[in-house]
């Protein structure tokens, strides 16, 4: 049996198994933010990363990959539609977001995601050796570090939530919201996008948990001390930058801006297809600048890349539909035959192809309506090599925190949200370098290695 000094427990493995085109078993890269941010952290650490890997009632085992353990959790058809659809999805996640879509309360979800995080929880336990320390992400199994603790007491336990930790008032909500917190100060060390989340969290830990805190340390019940603190994550931008300077992503990129027909100005989003990224607002709001004749579709075009996701949760869905028929409304009354204004793709593509994109974009457009942090306005600094360039960010994503140099909007204000976008693509080019490189400067300055090593380090690891 393998032990691991080091080890990752998320509920994606960072490779997913799909089916290819022939029938075979192919592995993908996983989509959203952890695995971007994680990836290069196991790289350069190695040890274990345990986690399910995509495919519904597969069991398989265990491997390497670039240099570390992946170990598979298997999950059947009723965990997937019960922990991870139900209650991860449709319960926490909008409920974390702000309820921009309402949270569905079903107590069969609840039981099977607390029997899910504890096969995490014992998954990982088998796999750590003595003293081992054990990195939990994400809000998927909130209840593995007290699982864990339980069963190995030996080990130095974090925890990180990359999306936000709500306010009382909704966290409230929750039937089960003083489980939540006390499956989470099973961990040494809980870490936030934000201070904001950080401090939501203590204050819930007290009221529901009646625990003592001062400032961002807690007295759990047992006497250990928690820290709860802000983590603001980021990525590998040496490691972005290498592959928009990669030859071939350059010829990529300006075979695709021929593709595009060389307009003059190329506004770029990446999403994935979720309704926390205000894909709807951000559509509308192309759809007026170019039908007012704001925009000129004739040297402009609006490129939007939604990575598929989730697909078999409603709300999902029901946003797919609603895309489609939004951009295909606009498109059929603006711009040309075989010149489209905007250009959709509901697709996932290699990060080779994202580095591409961002670094023929002119303009970077990030509206999300909540956000943890938002990994891909962190990308576009880093790929995009020209100060020639924009990036429009919404402020309820966490990165407009670090990145004060964007051009901020609110996402609710359709009108606001179309001047903010015009004046990104109006604005002195000494403006916009002025921006674009104190972006870039805030981006190279805090990386992942940082953001791991704060952690780790405060984790006592
Ligand atoms: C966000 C979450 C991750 C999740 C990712 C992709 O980044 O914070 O935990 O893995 O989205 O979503 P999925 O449901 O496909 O894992």
């Amino acid at each position: 049996p393998i032990r691991a000094d080091f080890l990752v427990v998320a509920n994606r493995l960072p490779v997913d198994r799909k089916t290819g085109p022939d029938g075979e078993p192919v592995w993908r890269t996983s989509p959203g933010g952890l695995v971007t941010a994680l990836e290069p952290v196991m790289k350069r650490k190695g040890g274990a990363w345990i986690g399910w890997h995509g495919a519904p009632d597969e069991t398989i085992d265990g491997f390497e990959h670039e240099g570390y353990r992946i170990v598979p959790v298997p999950l059947s058809t009723q965990d997937v539609e019960e922990f991870y659809e139900g209650f991860s999805n449709a319960t926490l996640w909008p409920l974390y977001h702000d309820v921009v879509a309402p949270p569905k309360f079903h107590r069969e979800w609840w039981d099977t995601y607390r029997d899910v995080n504890r096969r995490f929880a014992q998954a990982a336990a088998e796999v750590a050796a003595d003293g081992a320390t054990v990195w939990v992400q994400d809000y998927q199994l909130h209840l593995v570090p007290a699982m864990l603790r339980e069963l190995r007491p030996d080990l130095r336990i974090g925890f990180f939530l990359h999306i936000p930790f709500p306010p009382q008032e909704l966290f409230q909500q929750l039937p089960w919201r003083r489980q939540l917190i006390e499956g989470l100060l099973g961990a040494d060390l809980i870490g936030f996008q934000l201070p904001g989340g950080a401090a939501n969290f203590i204050r819930l830990a007290k009221r529901l948990s009646g625990v003592k805190a001062s400032r961002d340390t807690i007295i759990a019940a047992d006497g250990r001390t928690v820290l709860a603190r802000a983590y603001p994550i980021s990525i590998d931008a040496d490691g972005f930058k290498a592959l928009a300077d990669d030859p071939e992503v350059k010829a990529e990129a300006a075979k695709l801006r021929e593709d595009l027909g060389n307009p003059k100005t190329i506004f770029l989003g990446v999403d994935r297809l979720d309704y926390t990224k205000g894909l709807r607002q951000r559509i509308r709001a192309f759809g007026e600048l170019f039908r007012d004749g704001q925009l000129d579709p004739n040297e402009t075009v609006f490129l939007q890349v939604a990575t598929p996701s989730r697909e078999r949760v409603e709300e999902y869905r029901k946003l797919r539909d609603d895309i489609d028929l939004l951009v295909g409304r606009i498109n059929s009354q603006v711009g040309e035959i075989g010149n489209p204004a905007i250009v959709y793709r509901h697709e996932s593509y290699p990060r080779t192809s994202m580095a591409a994109m961002y670094s023929i974009a002119d303009v970077m457009v990030v509206t999300p309506l909540r956000d943890g942090m938002n990994l891909v306005a962190k990308e576009y600094v880093a790929c995009h090599e020209s100060d020639d360039a924009a990036l429009v960010l919404s402020e309820f994503a966490g990165a407009a925190k670090e990145l004060k140099q964007a051009y901020h909007c609110n996402p609710h204000d359709l009108n606001g949200m179309k001047e903010t976008i015009l004046r990104a693509t109006t604005d002195s080019r000494a403006a916009r370098s002025r921006r674009m490189r104190a972006l870039r400067h805030q981006v190279f300055a805090h990386q992942i290695d940082d953001w791991a090593n704060d952690f780790l380090r405060d984790l006592g690891a």
